[in-house]
């Protein structure tokens, strides 16, 4: 088991990072990556997902175009997109994939990976450049890659006694 004071400290510390070092991810590290994400909880444990390692450099670029705010995707060495397989479980594959993304930025983190959630992607477009099958659902890209830069300061969060309801 974890301390749980350090996992809250983790927690805490874990930032979304838009800078990135131009320098490779080695695969070792990409293979941990993936390793969380298979680790990750899903409905009747289906695990309706796919992981697309994304590291060609013009299809990078590309990508970052496509997005209304994820110009950074281009600097990133590599970015992983989520693919929920909606055959697989038609009423969790939200659930499980988003999920899964948590686990993927947190082993991140652990390497001293950066990344960033990007919601703002055109998804039919991005589908078509990943050659995504029509009927799977493209959850996000994730960039990833070594923090450039000083790591950014917390981001608020709402108090505790503000979302926290006892009854
Ligand atoms: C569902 C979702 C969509 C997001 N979309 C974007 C995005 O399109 N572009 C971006 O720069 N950040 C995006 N973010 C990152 C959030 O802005 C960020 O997580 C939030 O401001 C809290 O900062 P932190 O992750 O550093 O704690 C997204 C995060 C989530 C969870």
């Amino acid at each position: 088991m974890i301390n749980p004071k350090d996992f809250l400290e983790f927690l805490k510390r874990r930032r979304s990072i838009r800078m990135f070092q131009n320098k490779m991810i080695p695969d070792d590290e990409i293979e941990m990556i993936l390793k969380a994400a298979r680790w990750t909880p899903s409905a009747s444990n289906r695990q309706p997902w796919q992981f697309i390692v994304i590291k060609d450099k013009e299809l990078l670029k590309t990508l970052s175009k496509i997005t209304i705010y994820g110009y950074f995707i281009a600097q990133a060495p590599v970015a992983i997109a989520i693919v929920g397989k909606i055959s697989e479980s038609p009423n969790w594959y939200i659930q499980d994939t988003t999920l899964a993304s948590m686990s993927i930025m947190l082993m991140a983190w652990s390497l001293g990976i950066g990344t960033c959630w990007i919601g703002s992607l055109d998804r039919e477009k991005t589908k078509e450049l990943l050659n995504i099958g029509k009927k799977d659902y493209l959850l996000t890209v994730l960039p990833l890659g070594y923090i450039k830069g000083d790591i950014p300061k917390p981001t608020p969060r709402k108090e505790l006694k503000k979302i926290k309801k006892e009854i």
